[in-house]
């Protein structure tokens, strides 16, 4: 079969209507955003500290000396953010829960207003018929478990399952979807070997242990959710990009090898195989992760979804620096290569190598430095992103790949990590001065995309009398 490329099938992606026809009735198409980038009110409530709060203070770790504190206000703005949603024509919600705002110790005692912000939360979308999906942890780790030692304690895992055994308990019937960790490699990798998220440990050894204790929690929290006969489909959400050799150079192509092991088939081979990649451990050597016998069979354990977070391509080089390779082409205000095809060629394999579950892209969308002129942000650039993503995703579907939903990340421009606020991702812009919400030319573009999707098409007539042009 001859798989179109998602920039060859750009012309009629630019328009709404033609792009929209590539998808089923059922696609769901949603906005995803995460507790600690926009909630804000980290010291209200009874909210206890998370490790993103602590490493803030760090002097020098975040780009702008910000925090989370205020953020997008939206502990605050909760259901003027709902109804923007709805504005948008948007059927799907995907946010996380602060761990600590529900569990303040992470072990413990439960905090009942941190429950009801949850609660309204979740009411106030299915009021209007969004679908709420929720991510367990998207790495606002409660401080106290952190001086515990964080994930590099088995322990850790433990108390997760307990806390996604209580927010399945009280929220599960009503979530179309639960997540458990959102992108273990970033929290393992970027969180514990190069240290430039939280809690910035800088060591190999504990972040491999860190990686096999996410994965661990993951198993332990579905082995949970599942015994409480809980209905809602339950997932892990992984980030995940095509690695290529920079040249045909054996060292280039091994690189490459070793790092899409390193970041894919680490957590696909431990998910949808039960083990971990030979060569993988093989280079790790000493700073292999303690298992306990039975680990993998837990980990392991069928999945209803899986979700990917794309946003580029890698390329490996062992002696050229990234940004030699990228220069001259097209990339994000974060440097990231805007490259659709890799998010096509990236599902094609997953689907070619594993026995993959139905797929949800749980984040897509880019950074640039959006300007706010006479009311309005022109994000072209944004738009394009966008179009060209989805029709990669169209793409991987017509080749044969179960992909159920498409979330743009983000809703809102928002705290992103060690970048601050200096980095805007939403297709709505913040002005953080007063916290107005003013929807982006992409967001424009996103209501009417969803318009259409949401129109049945002669081709998708019911009765079946038109259903012949396919
Ligand atoms: C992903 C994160 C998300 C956001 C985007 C840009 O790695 O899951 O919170 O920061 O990157």
């Amino acid at each position: 079969m001859t798989v179109k490329l998602g920039l060859v099938s750009l012309a009629e992606g630019h328009k709404p209507a033609g792009l929209a026809e590539r998808f089923s009735p059922g696609f769901v198409w949603g906005v995803a955003t995460s507790a600690f980038q926009i909630e804000g009110a980290t010291q209200e409530d009874g909210r206890g500290d998370s490790i993103w709060d602590v490493f803030c203070r760090r002097p020098g770790a975040i780009f702008d000396a910000s925090t989370g504190e205020v953020a997008c206000d939206h502990y605050h703005r909760v259901d003027a953010d709902v109804e923007l949603i709805n504005s948008l024509n948007v059927g799907a919600y995907r946010f996380s829960v602060a761990w600590p705002r529900v569990q303040p110790l992470g072990q413990g005692a439960w905090n009942e207003p941190g429950f009801a912000f949850y609660d309204r939360l979740i009411d106030a979308l299915l009021r209007r018929d969004i679908a709420p999906h929720l991510t367990l942890y998207h790495w606002d780790l409660p401080q106290a478990l952190q001086e515990h030692g964080g994930w590099n304690q088995r322990d850790t895992a433990l108390r997760f399952a307990d806390y996604a055994h209580e927010v399945g308990r009280r929220f599960g019937d009503r979530l179309a979807s639960i997540g458990t960790i959102n992108e273990p490699w970033v929290v393992a990798t970027l969180g514990h070997q190069t240290g430039i998220f939280a809690p910035g440990e800088t060591s190999r050894k504990v972040a491999t242990q860190a990686s096999h204790h996410l994965l661990l929690g993951h198993g332990l929290a579905l082995q949970r959710l599942r015994s409480m006969g809980l209905r809602t489909p339950l997932g892990i959400v992984l980030n995940q990009s095509p690695t290529h050799p920079a040249t045909d150079r054996p060292a280039d192509v091994a690189k490459a090898r070793l790092d899409d092991g390193l970041l894919i088939r680490w957590y696909t081979d431990a998910l949808l195989r039960g083990e971990y990649p030979r060569d993988v451990l093989e280079e790790l050597g000493a700073d292999q992760p303690d298992t306990a016998p039975g680990d993998m069979d837990i980990i392991s354990q069928p999945l209803d979804f899986i979700g990917i977070n794309y946003y580029t391509r890698n390329l490996a080089s062992v002696d050229t620096p990234t940004e030699v390779l990228l220069a001259g082409r097209e990339l994000t205000d974060m440097g990231w290569e805007i490259c659709p095809e890799g998010l096509t060629e990236l599902l094609l394999r997953l689907h070619r190598d594993y026995p993959l579950p139905p797929v949800f892209i749980t984040e897509n969308g880019a950074a640039f430095p959006d300007r706010l002129v006479d009311g309005r942000v022109v994000d072209t650039a944004r738009v394009r992103y966008l179009q060209t993503h989805i029709a990669a995703v169209a793409d991987a579907i017509e080749a044969g790949v179960d992909v159920r939903g498409y979330f743009a990340w983000s809703l809102l421009d928002n705290f992103e990590w060690a970048s601050g606020y200096a980095k805007r991702f939403g297709i709505v812009y913040v002005d953080y001065a007063t916290q107005q919400r003013i929807p982006k030319d992409s967001a424009y573009w996103y209501r009417d995309f969803l318009a259409a999707a949401r129109q049945p098409t002669p081709l998708r007539s019911p009765a079946g009398a038109l259903a012949t042009g396919s």
